[in-house]
């Protein structure tokens, strides 16, 4: 409490209420400084370094990790290479490796609360939330078992005395890095598609939000998934990650986080033409019509577009691209809906919006507000840490700008915050310019009862996704990722076979 404080008008919430760790998952927070090499937990790195990771809404230490050095990411590719020669894993009948990823999800379902409190405390997120991602991660396994066993490949026609086919291989040792918005659901991502494809793979995790792949690593090993197969590295992007996407033994980077780092990734693997899938940032618009429907409605779908999980979300709807015609009256409920948001720690009651991920986070997020008012955005909501939760925890509120345009930062650059940046049109091709004038091209949603606008709205967005009266929704059989400088490649669905196979042909001379 601030009692002597002259600013503290409101007085502090206690962030720890509530914050009941359940026996399961302090178990888990107490042997979580290991990595996974080989089906061996190390609990130590080989220079014996190691960094903390922290509760973003209380700033207290969960667990200290192991800061893996390049000889120990070494040793991992290794062991995922031998375990790739020797076909311990991709060798199996299909059957068998279907039956292992289904016990995964079963597993996950069954640690469901575990993996679910372990991403609230590391990332912030409100539990409610959390445990849908893992529901979701445990729905990306099951899905991804289910697609073993289909036919992959082609018989293709040819002459007489010919028979000639391409059949599917998995590529090799994956390296798999994933960010701290979706901790468990992007090791699922990851995971899930590779060892579905016979692949072998080093992940690492965010530096941020170590925590929940290793509990994952270990509901694989328990499953069956034979050692060496999947290995688990954990430090940070510019040592650690660094040395595992220069690593000559490592065939694919799949890679999820900032554009800036995709492209330092995709010129390394450019050096020995490693595969690449990227998915990376987005300034995703939300394109509201006049004939859209109901505006109160329309102004919480909104919000939720742009403030789910914090704003740190890949596809966030960042920019309310909105029709003239109901602009001011829109725009006000958003800011009231904004306002009425209920931020607080993942594990307090009625939780809507959690901390950001950490104080360097929120510096970047309390950086582009100032730039949106210094280039003449007009601040309607937040645009500060909200007063009662200013003591502790890496707290914004959720934030509105009103009257941007496209020459500002705040239209062009991805902040990964509770930022709203709102545009205004007269008619659809200017929605639709305003809407593709960015360098990404990851998400964007249109809202209109007009059949025909839906139809050609969504036929002209640069986007990998396009959402019509809806917004954010993602299933394991639909393909993911982004046109333009959101990325390279698709995950989920069918599609992922290309992210993590290649074509073998074979001619027969009979
Ligand atoms: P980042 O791109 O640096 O981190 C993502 C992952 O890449 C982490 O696991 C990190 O350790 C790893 N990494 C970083 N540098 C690496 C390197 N040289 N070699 C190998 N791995 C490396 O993102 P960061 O710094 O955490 O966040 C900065 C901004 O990036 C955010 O504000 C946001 O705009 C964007 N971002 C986008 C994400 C998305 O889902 N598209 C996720 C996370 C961040
Ligand atoms: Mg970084």
């Amino acid at each position: 409490m601030q009692a002597t404080s002259e600013r503290a008008t409101v007085s502090a919430i206690d962030v720890t209420v509530g914050r009941e760790i359940p026996t399961e998952v302090q178990q888990v927070l107490d042997t979580a400084g290991r990595l996974v090499i080989d089906g061996v937990e190390r609990d130590r790195a080989s220079d014996g370094g190691s960094f903390d990771t922290l509760d973003p809404a209380t700033e207290q230490v969960l667990a200290s990790i192991p800061h893996a050095t390049a000889d120990d990411v070494d040793d991992a590719v290794q062991a995922a290479a031998r375990a790739h020669a020797d076909g311990r894993w991709r060798a199996l009948p299909p059957a068998k490796r279907a039956r292992v990823l289904l016990k995964v999800a079963e597993l996950i379902t069954r640690d469901a609360s575990t993996l679910a409190w372990l991403d609230t405390l590391d990332h912030g997120k409100p539990l409610r939330m959390a445990r849908g991602e893992v529901m979701a991660a445990a729905n990306t396994f099951r899905y991804f078992a289910g697609v073993i066993e289909q036919p992959s490949g082609a018989v293709i026609p040819s002459a007489a005395g010919r028979f000639v086919y391409a059949d599917r291989e998995p590529i090799g040792v994956c390296a798999q890095i994933i960010p701290w918005n979706f901790p468990a659901l992007m090791g699922a991502w990851k995971l899930a598609p590779a060892l579905a494809f016979g692949n072998t793979t080093v992940l690492k995790p965010a530096e941020q939000t170590p925590l929940s792949a290793l509990h994952l690593l270990r509901l694989l090993a328990e499953a069956g998934v034979p050692d060496g197969v999947a290995n688990l590295v954990q430090g940070p992007g510019e040592s650690t990650g660094q040395a595992l996407i220069s690593h000559p033994q490592v065939d694919k980077i799949a890679f999820t986080g900032s554009t800036e780092v995709g492209k330092h990734i995709m010129r390394t693997a450019a050096d020995r033409l490693a595969r690449v899938t990227l998915e990376l940032g987005g300034k995703s618009p939300n394109i509201v019509f006049e004939d859209a429907g109901d505006l109160g409605k329309l102004a919480r779908r909104a919000a939720f577009a742009c403030f789910y999980n914090a704003g740190e979300v890949c596809t966030a709807g960042t920019r309310l691209v909105v029709d003239a015609a109901i602009h001011d009256e829109l725009v006000a409920k958003v800011a009231e809906v904004a306002d009425a948001t209920t931020v607080a720690p993942g594990w307090a009651d009625g939780a809507a919006m959690g901390p950001l991920i950490s104080a360097e986070q929120r510096e970047r997020v309390a950086g582009y507000v100032a730039t949106g008012r210094d280039e003449g955005a007009e601040l309607i909501a937040g645009g500060a840490v909200p007063e009662q939760l200013s003591e502790t925890g890496f707290f914004y509120a959720p934030t509105v700008f009103d009257g941007v345009t496209p020459a500002m930062r705040i239209a062009q650059e991805e902040v990964f915050g509770p930022v709203l940046a709102v545009q205004s049109f007269t008619d659809e091709d200017e929605a639709i310019a305003l809407a593709n004038d960015v360098s990404y091209g990851l998400a964007a949603a249109v809202w209109t009862r007009d059949l025909g606008r839906a139809h050609r709205v969504a036929g002209a967005l640069q986007a990998g996704t396009v959402w019509v009266n809806t917004y954010g929704e993602i299933d394991t059989a639909v393909p993911f990722g982004g046109m333009k400088q959101s990325g390279i490649g698709r995950e989920l669905g069918p599609w992922a076979i290309e992210a993590y196979t290649q074509p073998k042909s074979v001619w027969i001379a009979t």
